[in-house]
């Protein structure tokens, strides 16, 4: 059977092999009914850290926990039959060395039974991504603009744009794909930069402000479906306004309360007929 669209689960060979085909849809899930919307059309729901700023209204990534990445992956988990699962390690829980990033790794596939980790970092990540995949941690790098590192970067900006930058972040997707990652996700890069990097290395590009050049896309959710209004990136296309409904929906529930225009009749329990009293329960029409 295919990957697309069908219940056949997508494994993390299966996205190594969509190297260079039809672009791979990745989109971020970060609860169950979310996810559950999402799972058919997706070859990837990733849990990223983003949920920091886009659930818990958190200025960045960084005061994100292994706690709640857990957490969350297990809601999408529940949510999930056919897209591959791949849940963020947020910061501090793999930098200091291989080891810690091995129990953070093995704490999020056990607690979780997500498919494989993501993790930010280049070069300076190659061992430890390296560690990982021998002990047999699928792992997703992460290049380019780098959120974790959004405070030694000044802000979250692009890169990409002067020589060195660029060979930067070249330099650390070879890197990345060198020390055994299954996929990398290029972030905030410049469009020649994103397409020699795909030409140059063997597992799929996954882009998010990278153009077309990549072998996939992914896109934060809430950004997608407009319920994340603090700011928008260029890169960003929104599909729905749902941010706008959730207002609309608020406003008209208001009025009605305030009206006394609901609950009405079909909303309230009530006594059945020619029987005994009963105790209500929700079931009862
Ligand atoms: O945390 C996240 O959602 C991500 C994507 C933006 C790639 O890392």
């Amino acid at each position: 059977m295919s990957v697309h669209g069908e219940a056949k689960p997508v494994t993390v060979p299966d996205l190594r092999r969509m190297k260079g085909g039809t672009p791979q849809v990745w989109l971020t899930a970060y609860t169950t009914p979310v996810a559950q919307r999402l799972d058919q059309h997706c070859d990837a729901l990733l849990v990223g850290d983003s949920l920091g700023m886009v659930l818990y209204g958190l200025p960045s990534t960084l005061a994100v926990s292994l706690d709640m990445m857990i957490a969350h992956g297990a809601a999408v988990m529940r949510g999930a039959r056919h897209a591959c699962v791949v849940v963020d390690l947020p910061f501090g829980t793999y930098q200091r060395s291989p080891k810690q990033a091995f129990a953070s790794a093995a704490r999020v596939l056990a607690e979780t039974g997500c498919a494989a980790v993501k993790l930010e970092g280049g070069v300076e990540m190659a061992e430890t991504i390296r560690f990982l995949t021998a002990r047999g941690v699928p792992v997703c790098g992460h290049v380019g603009l780098m959120p974790q590192s959004v405070n030694v970067a000044g802000g979250f900006r692009a890169t990409g744009r002067t020589e060195d930058e660029a060979a930067k972040v070249a330099a650390d997707a070879r890197a990345v794909a060198e020390a055994g990652a299954f996929a990398v996700v290029v972030e905030g890069t410049l469009e020649p930069v994103a397409a020699s990097i795909t030409r140059s290395v063997p597992i799929p590009t996954i882009g998010i402000g990278a153009s077309a050049e990549c072998d996939g896309q992914v896109l934060v959710i809430d950004d997608v479906l407009g319920t994340f209004n603090d700011f928008t990136p260029r890169f960003v296309k929104r599909y729905a306004e749902l941010g706008e409904e959730i207002g609309r929906a608020a406003a008209a529930y208001a009025a009605d309360v305030r009206a006394r225009a609901f609950p009405q009749a079909a909303h309230v329990f009530r006594q059945a007929r020619n029987a005994a009293p009963k105790p209500a329960t929700f079931n009862t029409p």
